[in-house]
Parts: structure tokens; C-alpha cells; sequence
């Protein structure tokens, strides 16, 4: 068996056959097909355990970073609810004075005048006006059939005249705003008489005026005799 392997050791570069007492050399054959690769091995041992790390430096963990770039801008918002007004403004500057008018028609802007007549052979109440009920003249319905009193509208200076039938003792008194401007009496002294008074009073807008009686009331307006009582405007203010 050493014989053999020496043989074998020598003939590493010859095939070397030998059987117990004779070896027969011979040429080399074609190498064999590579053989299937082994299974893997087991997994080995757990190692040891590492090194103790460097601990982390605390300062450096609580460190704030650095500031990041400004985000882009958001999407526009919903219009909120309105707000109460606000308070008003300063008064503006006086304009430039406008352009000289048209000229007006004097006649037509300044008129007032009325003539009433009362209808009635019923004596008036007293200490209230007089209602003159069937209008001759009437501008601008000056004279409220109503109310029985005339409504100044154009301020200025007029003149109001009555004259009244009569079939008893009368005392006429004129008003202007609840102030007696002026009273006529006239006692009986025929079958029948009329009776007069006027006086010019100065007026200013949406002063009244009136007539009144008081027990002296003898005011009769039939067929023939009249009672009237009359304004007019003499100068606008
Ligand atoms: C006339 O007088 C009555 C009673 O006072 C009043 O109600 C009415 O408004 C007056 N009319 C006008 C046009 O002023
Ligand atoms: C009304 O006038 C007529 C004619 O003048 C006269 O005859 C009559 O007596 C008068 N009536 C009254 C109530 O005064």
C-alpha cells in the first residue's frame, strides 16, 4: 500500500495504473464533469457583544434647526360678511354758484286771492271759523272749505274784506293764527242789512286766518243777500 501511494505521488504527470506487482502507465483521460455545488453550511456561532457607542450629545439633539423658506400663499379667502355703515362724511365744499335762471313769470308764481260765499240762512257757530262753502274764487284752493280758513302759501302782506247779510245783531271778529286782528259789530236797525269790515295783515307761510262770530251771530247767505267773505294778496314778502 506505500508502494502504491508513492507510485501515485511519481506519476503526477502520468496515469499510472498499478496492480500488486506490475503498473502500467497510460495517457490521461478527459476531466471529469464539474461536480453539483455542496449545500450551504450551518450558520455559525453569535458573535461577541460590540463596543459601548459615543454617547449623543444632548446639545445637539435640542438644537433648533434652521429656519425653512417662507411657504407659498394660500388661496384667496371667501368675501366676509358686510360691515354696518359707516358714519357719514364731512360736509362737502359750497359749489360754484349756478347759472343764472330763466326769467319768471311774476304773474303766474305770486297769485292768492279768494272770494267765498256762505250758503246758508242758518246762523254760524261761535268762537270757531265761519265755513264759507260755495266759492266764486278760489286760486290754488287757498281757502279750505274744510276747515274754513284761508292757508297762506306765498308769505307776504294781504288784505281780507268780508261783507255779510244780516237778519240780527252780528259782531264779525278776523283771526290770524288764533290772534283777533280786528271786530266788527252792527246791531239791527233795519228789515235787513249787511255789514263790512277788512284790514290788511301781514303773513308768513302756513299762517291761518278766519273769521268768527260770537253771540252776536246774525250771519245770513240766501238769495239776495250774500255774505262773502274775501283775501288777496296786495305784496309778496
Ligand atoms: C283742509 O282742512 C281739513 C280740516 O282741518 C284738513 O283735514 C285738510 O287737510 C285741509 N286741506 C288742505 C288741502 O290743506
Ligand atoms: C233778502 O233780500 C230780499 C231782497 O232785498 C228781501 O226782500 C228779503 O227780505 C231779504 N231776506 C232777509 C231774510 O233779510
Amino acid at each position: 500500500m506505500l508502494l502504491g501511494v508513492g507510485i501515485m505521488f511519481l506519476s503526477l504527470f502520468t496515469w499510472v495504473t498499478c496492480s500488486d506487482s506490475q503498473c502500467i502507465s497510460a495517457m490521461p483521460g478527459m476531466p471529469g464533469i464539474p461536480g453539483i455545488p455542496g449545500r450551504d453550511g450551518r450558520d455559525g456561532q453569535k458573535g461577541a457583544k460590540g463596543e459601548k457607542g459615543v454617547p449623543a450629545n444632548s446639545n445637539s439633539l435640542s438644537m433648533k434647526g434652521e429656519k425653512g423658506f417662507q411657504g407659498l400663499p394660500g388661496p384667496m379667502g371667501k368675501n366676509g360678511p358686510k360691515g354696518p355703515p359707516g358714519p357719514p362724511g364731512d360736509k362737502g365744499e359750497l359749489g360754484p354758484p349756478g347759472e343764472k335762471g330763466m326769467p319768471g313769470n311774476h304773474k303766474r308764481q305770486y297769485q292768492s286771492a279768494f272770494t267765498m260765499a256762505r250758503t246758508t240762512k242758518d246762523y254760524p257757530a261761535k268762537n270757531t271759523p265761519i265755513i264759507f262753502n260755495r266759492a266764486i274764487t278760489n286760486i290754488n284752493q287757498d281757502y279750505n272749505v274744510t276747515s274754513g280758513t284761508f292757508v297762506c302759501h306765498i308769505p307776504g302782506l294781504y288784505y281780507f274784506v268780508y261783507h255779510a247779510s244780516q237778519s240780527s245783531n252780528l259782531c264779525v271778529s278776523l283771526y290770524a293764527d288764533k290772534e283777533k286782528k280786528a271786530s266788527f259789530c252792527d246791531h239791527m236797525s233795519n228789515q235787513q242789512q249787511v255789514t263790512s269790515g277788512g284790514v290788511l295783515v301781514q303773513l308768513t307761510n302756513n299762517q291761518e286766518v278766519w273769521l268768527s262770530v260770537n253771540d252776536y251771530n246774525g250771519m245770513i247767505g240766501i238769495e239776495d243777500n250774500d255774505s262773502v267773505f274775501s283775501g288777496f294778496l296786495v305784496f309778496p314778502d
